[in-house]
């Protein structure tokens, strides 16, 4: 049931806050104001490495993931695309733990993965959706995303509440290894109970600025997003979610690359999607802003109000979200970025919720 919704894409996007906070509720006490330890079922603190694996928005997701975990819980990450880290015969030492994302828990790839683990004898850690699914039954621990069933083949509200759980998870390594303060913990949780209201708040506000914006978009055959940090999976995932569902050509690359290669391609028929929240990497991300205007590039420039403020830069349209505490920002960012996604495959008349060619769930290589 769609409710009054015209796509369970779109229902699932606005599900988004609820969900995430039903998530979150499961891996941080609120009153307390921490997180639970309890939740973790694996011991972080024995860990030397850890290894992390899936496909698509979810392993989007486990990007993102590995920038929380090395940051705050000071864990090396070695991450992959399940099609790759399958075949990849990586060496797997003792003190390594695996985890995998996943939202239907039966994608062919991930499963195979986990199984090359298995046989070496690591612990497996499931993100998964779907609680009764093949990679649930075959971790050591599992790790729920309370999403509720995904009907969209393209993933959203499942990959909001996959990078619930992470953050919580790389808090929960960070507080079992000594990496994370007591202070810092508090203000993340803070930043994590007051989410879901923003989002709320976020998605109402947007929406007429991201549809309009849409509209233009649905122009182009071309787009590029860039971003820096986490900011950076998320370019990949803004990309995929917008060729998956309006067959615009769509490419993701970290920032900084954008001087390596794809600034070749920028002209005023590629408009450039800039996800820069005013962060620590803020002030690179505008000289490759600059890049892109002085090469007569369009800049859609997602960012908070001071990144706002701070560039004279004209762009095509600024969207402007709240400032909030990085473990917040991928999931946040993660709103206006599956609704300019929705919003044009709208426009463009495509079957939004069945894109041509997809599979929801991918359980042959
Ligand atoms: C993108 C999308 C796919 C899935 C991928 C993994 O919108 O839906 O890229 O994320 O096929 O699927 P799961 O999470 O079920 O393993």
């Amino acid at each position: 049931d769609k409710g009054n919704h015209r796509h369970f894409m779109e229902k699932e996007i606005y599900e988004q806050p609820e969900v995430v906070s039903h998530t979150l509720s499961h891996y941080i006490d609120f009153a307390e104001g921490r997180v639970k330890l309890d939740a973790a079922q694996i011991d972080f603190a024995a860990l030397d490495r850890l290894a992390m694996s899936a496909c698509g928005t979810a392993y989007y997701a486990g990007l993102i993931g590995k920038y929380w975990f090395e940051r705050f819980a000071r864990l090396p990450v070695e991450i992959d695309v399940a099609s790759e880290f399958r075949y990849r015969e990586m060496p797997l030492p003792g003190k390594m733990a695996a985890l995998f994302i996943s939202q239907s828990g039966e994608t062919a790839d991930t499963l195979a993965s986990l199984r090359y683990c298995k046989d070496n004898q690591l612990t497996i850690g499931a993100v998964v959706n779907v609680r009764e699914s093949t990679i649930a039954r075959e971790s050591n621990a599992v790790f729920p995303t309370l999403a509720g069933p995904e009907i969209g083949v393209a993933s959203t509200k499942a990959f909001t509440c996959q990078l619930s759980v992470l953050a919580a998870l790389a808090m929960i390594a960070g507080r079992a290894r000594g990496t994370l303060s007591k202070e810092d913990e508090t203000a993340m949780v803070q930043a994590l109970v007051e989410a879901p209201r923003l989002f709320n708040e976020v998605l109402n506000a947007i929406q007429p600025q991201v549809e309009s914006l849409s509209r233009e978009l649905s122009r182009f055959k071309d787009v590029l997003y860039l971003g820096r940090g986490t900011s950076f999976p998320l370019a990949l995932e803004g990309a995929l979610k917008l060729k998956e569902i309006s067959y615009i050509h769509a490419e993701g690359y970290a920032a900084g690359e954008l001087k390596h290669g794809p600034i070749a391609l920028i002209d005023e028929n590629m408009p450039v999607i800039v996800i820069a929240p005013h962060d620590r990497h803020f002030e690179k991300t505008v000289s490759n802003m600059q890049e892109v205007a002085a090469r007569g590039g369009q800049i859609i420039l997602i960012t908070d109000e001071r990144g706002a403020a701070a560039t004279t830069l004209e762009t095509m349209a600024t969207i402007v979200v709240p400032a909030v505490n990085e473990i917040v920002a991928p999931m946040l960012y993660a709103l206006p970025v599956q609704l300019i996604a929705y919003h044009t495959a709208v426009f463009m008349g495509t079957d939004v919720d069945q894109p041509r060619n997809l599979a929801k769930s991918v359980t042959v290589e």
